[in-house]
C-alpha cells in the first residue's frame, strides 16, 4: 500500500515539474505579445496571477490525462494479457492501480479547474470567449462527475458507465478546443 502512494506522489511531482517547466515557455511567448497589446504593461503581481492560473491550466489537463488513463488500460487489458503472457502481471497490476485511485484522481482534476477558471476569472474581471469554453468543459466535467458517483454505488450500470464515459469525452474534446484557443 505505501509504495503506491509513493508512486502516485511521484507522479503528481514529475508532472508538476512537467507543467510548470512548459508554462514558463509559454509565458516567454505571451509576455512578448503582451508588451505590444497593453503599452503601459503589467503590473508584476498580476502576471504572477496569470502564470499560476496557467501553470493550475495545465495540471487540470495532466490530472484528466491521469484519470482518462483507465480507458485505454481497461481496453486493451485483454489484448495485452493474451499476447504478452509474461507481462500479465503488470498489466493487471496497472488495471487495478489506476481503477483504484480513479475517482480520487478525477476528484482533484474537477478541484484544479475551477480553481483554473476561478483563477483566470479573476485575473482577467471578464469570461472572454476562451473562458466560456473552458467553463462549458468544467461544466460538462461536472455532471459526469456526478454520474460517476452514482456510478461509483452502482458499478454494474452500463448505462451510468456509458453516460460517464461519453460526457467526458465531450468534456476532453471541448478542453482541447478551449486549450487551442487560449
Ligand atoms: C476542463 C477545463 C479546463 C482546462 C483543461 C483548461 C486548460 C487551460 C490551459 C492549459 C490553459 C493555458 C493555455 C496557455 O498556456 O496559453 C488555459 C488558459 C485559460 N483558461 Fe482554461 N481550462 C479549463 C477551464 C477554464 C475555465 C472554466 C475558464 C474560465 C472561467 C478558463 C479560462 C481560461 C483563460 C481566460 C485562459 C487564458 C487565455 C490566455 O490569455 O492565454 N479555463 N486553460
Ligand atoms: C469527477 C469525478 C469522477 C468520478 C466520481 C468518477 C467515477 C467513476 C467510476 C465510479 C467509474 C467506474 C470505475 C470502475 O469500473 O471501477 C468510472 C469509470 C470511468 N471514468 Fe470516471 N470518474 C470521474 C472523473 C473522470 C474523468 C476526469 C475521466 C476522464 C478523463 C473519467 C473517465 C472514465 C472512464 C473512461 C471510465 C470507464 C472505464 C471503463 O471503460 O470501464 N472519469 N468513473
Amino acid at each position: 500500500m505505501n509504495y503506491k502512494v509513493i508512486f502516485i506522489g511521484l507522479l503528481f511531482v514529475f508532472a508538476l515539474g512537467f507543467v510548470s517547466a512548459g508554462s514558463h515557455l509559454v509565458s516567454a511567448d505571451d509576455d512578448f505579445d503582451k508588451k505590444y497589446e497593453h503599452h503601459e504593461g503589467h503590473d508584476k503581481d498580476e502576471k504572477d496571477y496569470e502564470d499560476i492560473g496557467k501553470t493550475v491550466g495545465w495540471g487540470t489537463a495532466a490530472a484528466i490525462g491521469a484519470a482518462g488513463l483507465i480507458f485505454p488500460i481497461r481496453r486493451s487489458t485483454k489484448f495485452m494479457v493474451k499476447n504478452f503472457p509474461d507481462r500479465k502481471k503488470l498489466f493487471i497490476s496497472l488495471s487495478k492501480f489506476f481503477g483504484k485511485y480513479h475517482l480520487f484522481i478525477g476528484v482533484i482534476a474537477l478541484g484544479l479547474s475551477i480553481t483554473h477558471g476561478v483563477v483566470m476569472y479573476l485575473d482577467k474581471g471578464e469570461l472572454e470567449g476562451e473562458g466560456m469554453i473552458g467553463l462549458a468543459a468544467v461544466i460538462l466535467m461536472a455532471i459526469a462527475g456526478i454520474v460517476g458517483a452514482v456510478l461509483f454505488k452502482n458499478k454494474k450500470a452500463k448505462t451510468l458507465r456509458t453516460a460517464h464515459t461519453g460526457v467526458i469525452a465531450l468534456a476532453i474534446l471541448i478542453g482541447l478546443i478551449h486549450i487551442f484557443a487560449s
